[in-house]
């Protein structure tokens, strides 16, 4: 079976509607509770098996880099006061040789973003993960995406119903089949018009790709809003690969939003409270 080992971070982008959080501090290390953004994105893919984490980082962000780098002198302190707890959560978020950065330094959109992360995929099928997108899972979103595309292969999206008033945000599927959580596409569009959306299925920001897709990108022309969209190498790769949504176990709540990232930690730290009742 083929493996998924690498997963692309896009995380380059301005953060425009965190600011004035965001003019000195990256969006992707604002708290969701108790833990910035990123670390639960990478967590999840730590937990689905990826071994090389690759950030598609602007220059001015190299904090986003150093919180998954080593911090010698703060865990010799740490270490020394014997605050265990806190050397833990230092240490947690370490990714050391396994991270890979590269640099997007305009923003020409999503597809250009995993574009720039070529030379990390090769001829093997590799994830790509949109932190913004927080997902509260029992079993992690993309350990269960890999679980259902080892049996079926193909390009596969994550996706939730969010209705037509909304669906112009998104990408959005069009449908011929489902089996359980997966769904079965023939199309994709980018961000369609409410009345010309083929579905109410949103693509969110969890995806694995064949090699082939990052070819396409190499050839994809700027698309919706001027912008060299992901999803038009996907579509454009159907015919070989196929294309599969699936209607992940969980919740999601759209941290690109300040009152997203509000309901998110929210919504864990209650499973914190009960994580300490269960333990008490
Ligand atoms: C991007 C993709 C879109 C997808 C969305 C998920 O859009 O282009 O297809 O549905 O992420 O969050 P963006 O949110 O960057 O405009």
């Amino acid at each position: 079976m083929t493996r998924i080992k690498t997963a692309i971070f896009p995380v380059a982008g301005l953060g425009t509607r965190f600011l004035p959080t965001t003019k000195s501090v990256p969006k992707e290390l604002l708290p969701v509770y108790d833990r910035p953004l990123i670390e639960y994105a990478v967590e999840e893919a730590r937990l689905a098996g990826i071994e090389r984490f690759v950030f598609v980082n602007s220059r001015n962000k190299s904090s986003l880099e150093n919180h998954f780098r080593a911090a010698p002198a703060l865990e010799a302190n740490l270490a020394q006061k014997e605050k265990v707890t806190a050397l833990q959560k230092v240490r947690r978020s370490i990714l050391g040789e396994a991270l890979e950065v590269v640099y997007q330094d305009a923003p020409l959109g999503l597809g250009h973003a995993v574009f720039c992360a070529r030379e990390f995929v090769g001829n093997r099928p590799f994830a790509v993960i949109l932190p913004d997108d927080f997902l509260m899972c029992e079993q992690p979103c993309l350990a269960q995406m890999i679980d259902a595309w080892s049996s079926v292969g193909g390009n596969m999206l994550a996706t939730v119903d969010v209705g037509i008033p909304a669906i112009s945000a998104y990408g959005c599927l069009s449908i011929t089949g489902s089996d359980g959580r997966l769904i079965s596409a023939d199309a994709l569009v980018e961000k369609p018009q409410p009345d010309q959306a083929p579905s109410t299925k949103a693509v969110i920001g969890r995806y694995i790709l064949q090699p082939s897709v990052m070819k396409r990108l190499g050839q994809t022309k700027p698309g919706t809003g001027g912008e060299i969209q992901l999803t038009d190498a996907i579509s454009a790769d159907i015919k070989t690969s196929g294309l599969y949504g699936y209607e992940f176990e969980g919740q999601r709540f759209d941290c690109g939003q300040p009152a997203g990232l509000v309901e998110a930690s929210v919504a864990v730290s209650r499973t914190r409270v009960n994580q300490v009742a269960v333990a008490a």
